[in-house]
Order: structure tokens, then C-alpha cells, then sequence
């Protein structure tokens, strides 16, 4: 990708000077990539000629020499220029003053933890400052940076920010590493990589050898992957004298992670940030005359028993929010006032208002950029499309709204951080990924759903939930902050004063709400010893439950032994970045002959999905996703197709229109598609696809979907339910949850009586019901041969699964020769 956009630069810039040769008259010249004027266009061709000393000629090809030569000086000068103007731009950041004290406290601890408000220049300048200090120390080549970043699209633009500034290519001093992507060099003495990618070299080296100094970014997020880091950290420390780890935090919560290390100095950076307003729904909905859906005299009633209450100085929503989430604060809140509470709890971003806040903004407010927060991409995906309608902001000349996301390609990123063309307005909408991580200067104006889209485990139910929930106070002040850094400016929260008063005080670490089946295959993988005791060593260890889950759900799938200790299969799932389940489906995948279709379905789990849900036309929407499907009843064979078929369609030049007509995000195939390829070449590193012998061979029965299925419950299991057939219709149950639904959005929705006993799914979530999306319906045979550990029955006429979800009566040499595929399987993981 970004050698491609090199090129494109560089073809770019070569068309612009020969444009200037051949125009007489010329004009300024805006560079769109940099934002810097080339003023070159008014010298004619013999000026210039003066200028450089070249004689002047007329013929063709004297004239390419001459842009040739003229285009070096350009970019020379252009260049120098821009540095210069970036020198003055890091003097100015808050970091700056604070250099010499950093680089001395460096010198001086082994850990030191950095706190600043966003913006004040941590992550791009504390780096610089110490290669600065080792190349002038005369120490530079054994200077070894590398910083860690909670997420790839950061990693990607923080290394390309800190090359321009020093003037260089991305990929010199400067480099990034992420899953399946890397830009360096021998010369590369700083690189910024995923915390992810950091825990992969640590498998490799667990000593970090050659490293001189770690930074670790954005702590204060408090991500799985950092708060596991720290603890490997806080072991190695001893055992590299050498290493300096710096830890970087946006609040100011720095205690907490110095009292970790043992009481580590701390310093902070003062910020320089202007004051911002801040004005809750009362006053939005005054401004923006908004009618909250049906609920606005719900909100209305409750604004005035609000006030009763506040006058009468009982609070009841604060005295409860210490113990009890805001959901339950607001239903035993009073009985009266449910409803309207409800309607403020429940998941969705009201996005009519979200639409009329911008348009006040628009109309009534002075010019600044406009950053929204929201939950997630389908919220952004479906307010960019309504704003594209929308009889004002529709405007393409006066208002550039672009979307901001963590899982979004690299390109058009200069948009969002450049000041736009004059008398147009910049409207960013966001995830919280805008809220620590990437920072745009000319915001002026933010508006806050209040949400941002947080996994939830609960560890009962083995249950993950993906909802959007209350964001913290510490992440709202976060938010609003965005709002000040040029000018003072004004923060829109579109929900009450009373709700925010409620909002935690900081969020719950990912630690204490995610699955923890990938850490724990990581610590086996770094050999940290025994699981459960590795995790009691963690800054807030996850409860005893959850570990015990993680380490069952391990061993079911194949990838521990008893004793807790990796087995083969194990040991390759960890050298796969990507969930232990889809790991083994692309291993079963290979084993199996029938690696297209499983790449193509493992990109697609591993992203996200391509079909896009517009909300006019979801039935039409929702038959183009079952056609794709046919009779297989799959969501995941119509993911398959789908690809397939945007394939086909790009081939021939119309994908455009088949994106359109079948609901598709080009984007998000085209990002499946190169997923696809970096997992074969995954597969063909640890030598489970051999390239050299032609694709045929490993793609011998990528058109059967019996296979393509079989190998799917490989993956997929124990994500299992069992079709239980209740008259004319079929009842879902699973072990843990008892019944379940199929997910309005899968193709099987609305499917009364299934072909085959059982199904396979890849992701249970909790909203109203308990849903499985995206599923596949199974027989029983892929059950028995993929399915969980096997026992002879109790009453010895054949085979039960240990899970209880499959007895099976077999005569002796069926299960003979299950029994033997099984130990085919297990032998071929073993080999490779
Ligand atoms: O890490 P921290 O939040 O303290 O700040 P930073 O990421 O180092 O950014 C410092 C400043 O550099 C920001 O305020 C932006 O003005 C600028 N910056 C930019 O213009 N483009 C980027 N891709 C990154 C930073
Ligand atoms: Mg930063």
C-alpha cells in the first residue's frame, strides 16, 4: 500500500513541474500533500535557468533534463523549508520545555512514567529527544527505540509524522511494524510498533536484546495488551540493567503505574490548552430546537423532577453509582421515571441529533473543525451517508466530512489532520480512537455521544458483549479537551448533566473484561510458568473465574494438554496473530485441502464484515446477502460468495456496481482480500502450505462446501448449538446459555426447520436476547470428527462427546475410523 502511494506522490510532483514548464503564465502552486506553497510557477523557464546556471535550450530532451535538475532543486529547497517549519512547530509544544529534565530523569532511572495532556507532543517528541541526545553523544548506533502503540492506524501515522518532521522517508530513522505490515531499515533506530507485535518479539527474544529503550504508550487506556506487557516488564527489568522503559499516560492517573515499578520518578508535562464550554442535552436540545425522538416529554419530566430533586439536595443517582452500573442506576432511579432513563441507557447514538447539533453548529457558530465522537462504524457509516442528503451539510464546497476509525486503510489520512481549503468546514466523525491516540489541531467544536463501544466478559455465562456503554468521566474531560487546542472552544454532550455526574470515575481495564484465551496461549508461549499465578502478578489480575474459563476453553479446542502445557497445535496458533479459533481453521483449512474459501472466510472474522446494513433498504439489503448464501444456510458460505463474487465483478471493471446493488463495502473486501494473502503466506512460513507445488494442490476441495463446512466446526467448535425441532419451527439451545436466537442480520434468521442437527457460529453477543451471528448449520458427522474430546458411551453401543452434545450409536469399525482421522490430524500438526 504505501509504496504505492509513493509512487503516486512521486509521478504527482513530476507531472506539477512539467505543467509549470509548459504554462507561461503560471500561478501559486498548493502542494496538497504538505499544505505548503511552492512558489516556483511565476519564474519562467529562463529565470529559473538563471537562477541554476544552465544554459537555456530549446529541444525535448534538454528540456526533461531541465525538469529533471529543476525538480531536485524544488523539492531540495521545498524540503529544507519544511523542515525549518517543523523545527519551529516542535519548539512551540509543551514537550519541548520539558526536554532537558526528560532526557535527564532518563539518564538517571531505568523506569520513569510520563504524563501530559493529549497534544502536549509525548509521543512524536520524547523519542526524537533521545535519538537527538544519542546521535550527539556519539552513541547513536547502539541507540535502539522501539515505542508501542495500543493500535495500527497510530503506529502508522505517529512513525510518518515524526520522517516528516526530521525531513526523511517514512522507513529511515523511523519505522512501524504491525500485524502483517512493516515499513523499516538497517538505518532504523526508532520504531513504533502495536503492543501486539512487541509480545510477538518477546517469544522470539525475551530479552529484549539490542533494545535500548522502551516507551510504552497510552497506559492509561489500560488495553489487555499493556497491562500484560508491564508485567513481563516488571521481570525483565532486573535482568536488563541496560533497558530504559518509559511509560507514556494522557491522565493523570501516573501513580498508579509508578507505584507498580516500585515507586518510579514521574514527570509531568504542563498542557497548553485553552478553555472549552461545556454544554450538556439541556442546552443542546434549547439550541438546537430537537425533538429527542418520542421521548422528548419524557425528558422534559424528567428535567423538572430532576430540578425537585436538586433542590430538595437528594441525589440518589450519586449516592448509588458506587456500586452499580448506570444501567441499574437509572431503572431503580424511580419508578416513574423509567421510561425516560431508558430511553437515555438504551444502546443507539441518537443520530438526528447528532445531525441537527452539527448543522447549529454550522449555521450559527464561527468557523472551526467539528469532531464527533461516536461508537462505532456503522454509527459513522450511517450519519456520512445521511449528511451526504442532508439539504445543507450536503454541500460538497463547503463542508468536508470524513470518518475516522481504528480499522480504516492508511490513505486519506492527510485530510484529517490539514487545515481545509478556506471557507470550508472540517466535520471528523470519530471513534474514541480521536480521543487519546490521533490528534487533530483545529478542532474547535466537539460532540460527545457519551459511548464508545466496550467488550464485556461475564465470565458465568461465557458470554462477550460487544456494546456500546457510558464512557468514564476520565474519557469524557478527555474528549472535551479535544475542543481547545488552538482557540478556546465548546463541547456538546448529548446527554443529561445527571449521567455524566453518574459516568466511573476511570474505565474498567480490558484485563478484568475480555476473554483471556489469547494471553494465556502468550504466556505459555513466553514461558512465564504456571497461568493463574502469572495473572495474580498483574496491576488489576482478572478474577479467578475467567482464567479458568480461558484455560478450559484451551484444552476443549486442542491447544493445551492437562498439564496446561502447549500442544502442537497450540504452539502453532500462537505464532498465528490472529484468535486461537480462526487460527485453527486456517490450519484445518490446510490440512484439509481447501484454503481459498477459509482464508477468505478467516480474513473476513478477523476484520470485519463486508455487508453494509443501510437503513432504508435493509430488506432488499438482507435478500442480496441470502442469495449469496443459496440453500447452504451459511452466513459464513455467503461471506464467501459475496468475496467471490466482488472479485469476479473487480476483474471485469464494474465493482462499483456490484458493490452497490449487493450492499458491499468495497473497502472492506479489498481489505479481506489482501488479509487473505498475508495468511497464506502465514500458512507457508510454518510450512502448512507448500506455494512452490501450485495452488491446486491446496485447493482440492475448495468447492465442496461439505468440506468447507467440516472444517468451519474445526474453528468454530465449541461454539455449538444443538436444532431441536418443536413442531413446524426449530429451538436453539447451547450448554451454557440454554436457548438461544439467531441474529436478525444472519441468513438463517427467519429459517423455521434446518437441513442438519446442528449449528456452528462464530460469535455469541447479549443485547435484549442472547444472539448467535453469523452461523452455519452443521451435520453431525463434522461434529463427531472435529468436534470435542470423545468417550465411549455409558451404555457402550457407541460414542458421546464429552460436552454432551452428541451421542452417537456406531458400530466398532465406524468408530474405528474416526478414531484413526482424528490421530491423521493430530500426527500432521505434530510433523510441520
Ligand atoms: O502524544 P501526545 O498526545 O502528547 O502528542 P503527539 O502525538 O506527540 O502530538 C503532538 C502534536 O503534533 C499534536 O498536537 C499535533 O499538533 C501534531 N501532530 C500532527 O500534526 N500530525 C500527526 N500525525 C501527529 C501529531
Ligand atoms: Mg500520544
Amino acid at each position: 500500500g504505501s509504496a504505492q502511494k509513493e509512487i503516486h506522490m512521486s509521478s504527482e510532483t513530476e507531472r506539477r513541474v512539467e505543467n509549470l514548464l509548459d504554462s507561461s503564465t503560471g500561478s501559486e502552486n498548493i502542494d496538497s500533500y504538505s499544505g505548503t506553497s511552492v512558489q516556483t510557477a511565476k519564474q519562467s523557464p529562463q529565470e529559473l535557468n538563471k537562477t541554476n546556471g544552465v544554459p537555456v535550450l530549446e529541444n525535448d530532451s534538454a528540456k526533461k533534463a531541465l525538469s529533471v535538475e529543476l525538480k531536485e532543486i524544488q523539492e531540495k529547497q521545498k524540503e529544507s523549508d519544511r523542515v525549518k517549519e517543523m523545527c519551529l512547530f516542535r519548539e512551540k509544544l509543551p514537550a519541548y520545555k520539558m526536554k532537558s529534565e526528560f532526557l535527564k530523569a532518563v539518564a538517571a532511572h531505568q523506569v520513569l512514567v510520563v504524563s501530559g495532556e493529549t497534544g502536549c507532543g509525548k509521543t512524536t517528541q520524547l523519542p526524537q529527544f533521545i535519538i537527538e541526545e544519542e546521535i550527539s553523544s556519539l552513541r547513536g548506533s547502539d541507540c535502539n527505540i522501539i515505542c508501542t502503540q495500543p493500535r495500527r492506524i497510530s503506529a502508522i501515522s505517529v512513525a510518518a509524522r515524526i520522517s516528516n518532521e526530521r525531513g526523511e522517508n517514512l522507513g529511515e530513522t523511523v519505522g512501524y511494524q504491525i500485524r502483517l505490515e512493516s515499513k523499516r531499515s538497517e538505518q532504523t533506530r526508532l520504531l513504533f510498533c502495536t503492543t501486539g507485535v512487541l509480545l510477538r518479539k518477546l517469544v522470539q527474544d525475551p530479552s529484549l536484546t539490542g533494545v535500548s529503550h522502551l516507551l510504552v504508550d497510552e497506559i492509561h487506556e489500560r488495553g489487555m495488551n499493556e497491562d500484560f506487557l508491564l508485567i513481563i516488564l516488571r521481570d525483565l527489568l532486573p535482568k536488563r540493567p541496560d533497558l530504559r522503559l518509559i511509560l507514556m499516560s494522557a491522565t493523570i492517573n501516573a501513580d498508579l503505574f509508578s507505584k507498580y515499578f516500585g515507586n518510579a520518578p514521574t514527570i509531568h508535562i504542563p498542557g497548553l490548552t485553552f478553555p472549552v464550554q461545556e454544554l450538556f442535552l439541556e442546552d443542546v436540545l434549547e439550541k438546537t430546537r430537537y425533538e429527542v425522538k418520542s421521548e422528548a416529554d419524557n425528558f422534559q419530566g424528567y428535567s423538572k423532577r430532576r430540578r425537585q430533586q436538586q433542590e430538595s439536595k437528594s441525589d440518589p443517582v450519586t449516592e448509588q453509582f458506587e456500586d452499580a452500573d448506570i444501567c441499574s442506576v437509572y431503572k431503580s432511579y424511580s419508578a416513574s421515571t423509567r421510561q425516560s432513563l431508558e430511553a437515555w441507557s438504551g444502546s443507539e447514538t441518537d443520530l438526528g441529533l447528532v445531525e441537527a447539533t452539527i448543522e447549529h453548529i454550522c449555521r450559527h457558530e464561527a468557523p472551526g473543525a467539528i469532531l464527533v465522537f461516536l461508537t462505532g462504524w456503522d454509527e459513522i457509516s450511517k450519519l456520512l451517508e445521511s449528511v451526504k442528503t442532508n439539504s445543507f451539510l450536503g454541500d460538497p464546497t463547503k463542508f468536508l466530512v470524513l470518518p475516522l476509525h481504528g480499522s480504516m486503510p492508511t490513505i486519506n489520512q492527510r485530510e484529517i489532520f490539514d487545515r481545509p481549503p478556506i471557507g470550508m468546514r472540517k466535520v471528523v466523525l470519530a471513534t474514541n480512537i480521536a480521543e487519546s491516540s490521533i490528534t487533530i489541531d483545529d478542532v474547535v467544536y466537539v460532540i460527545d455521544c457519551g459511548k464508545a463501544k466496550e467488550t464485556s466478559y461475564d465470565a458465568l455465562n461465557k458470554l462477550a458483549c460487544l456494546l456500546p456503554s457510558w464512557i468514564s468521566k476520565a474519557s469524557a474531560h478527555q474528549r472535551r479537551g479535544r475542543a481547545g487546542r488552538v482557540q478556546p472552544g465548546v463541547c456538546y454532550r448529548l446527554y443529561p448533566k445527571m449521567v455524566h455526574d453518574a459516568m466511573l470515575q476511570f474505565q474498567l481495564p480490558e484485563i478484568l473484561r475480555t476473554p483471556l484465551q489469547e494471553l494465556c496461549l502468550q504466556i505459555k508461549s513466553l514461558q512465564l510458568g504456571a497461568i493463574a499465578s502469572f495473572l495474580a502478578k498483574a496491576l488489576q489480575p482478572p478474577d479467578a473465574l475467567s482464567v479458568q474459563n480461558a484455560v478450559e476453553l484451551l484444552k476443549t479446542i486442542g491447544a493445551l494438554d492437562e498439564a496446561e502445557e502447549l500442544t502442537p497445535l497450540g504452539r502453532h496458533l500462537c505464532t498465528l496473530p490472529v484468535e486461537p479459533n480462526i487460527g485453527k481453521m486456517l490450519l484445518m483449512g490446510s490440512i484439509f485441502q481447501c484454503v481459498n474459501p477459509i482464508l477468505t472466510i478467516a480474513a473476513a472474522l478477523a476484520s470485519r464484515s463486508p455487508f453494509v446494513l443501510p437503513i432504508n433498504r435493509k430488506q432488499e439489503a438482507d435478500e442480496a446477502k441470502r442469495s449469496f448464501a443459496g440453500d447452504s444456510c451459511s452466513d459464513h458460505i455467503a461471506l464467501l460468495k459475496a468475496f467471490e463474487g466482488w472479485k469476479d465483478a473487480k476483474r471485469s471493471g464494474n465493482e462499483r456496481s456490484f458493490c452497490w446493488e449487493n450492499f458491499l463495502s468495497g473497502q472492506t473486501m479489498k481489505m479481506i482480500g489482501d488479509m487473505r494473502l498475508q495468511f497464506l503466506d502465514l500458512l507457508s512460513d510454518i510450512g502448512f502450505v507448500d506455494k512452490s507445488k501450485g495452488a491446486n494442490v491446496y485447493n482440492q476441495y475448495s468447492d465442496d462446501m461439505e468440506m468447507v463446512c467440516a472444517v468451519l466446526c474445526a474453528g468454530l467448535y465449541p461454539n455449538v448449538v444443538q436444532c431441536k425441532r418443536r413442531g413446524k419451527r426449530t429451538a436453539l439451545y447451547t450448554k451454557e446459555v440454554g436457548k438461544v436466537d439467531i441474529h436478525p442480520a444472519s441468513v438463517n434468521a427467519g429459517v423455521h426447520l434446518f437441513p442438519l442437527p446442528y449449528m456452528v457460529y462464530s460469535e455469541k453477543v447479549k443485547t435484549s436476547n442472547v444472539y448467535i451471528r453469523d452461523s452455519t448449520n452443521i451435520s453431525d458427522y463434522a461434529l463427531l470428527m472435529f468436534g470435542g474430546k470423545l468417550v465411549p458411551s455409558k451404555n457402550g453401543d457407541g460414542i458421546e462427546m464429552l460436552d454432551g452434545y452428541l451421542q452417537f450409536s456406531a458400530s466398532k469399525s465406524v468408530m474405528g475410523l474416526i478414531q484413526k482421522l482424528r490421530g491423521e490430524v493430530d500426527r500432521l500438526l505434530k510433523r510441520k
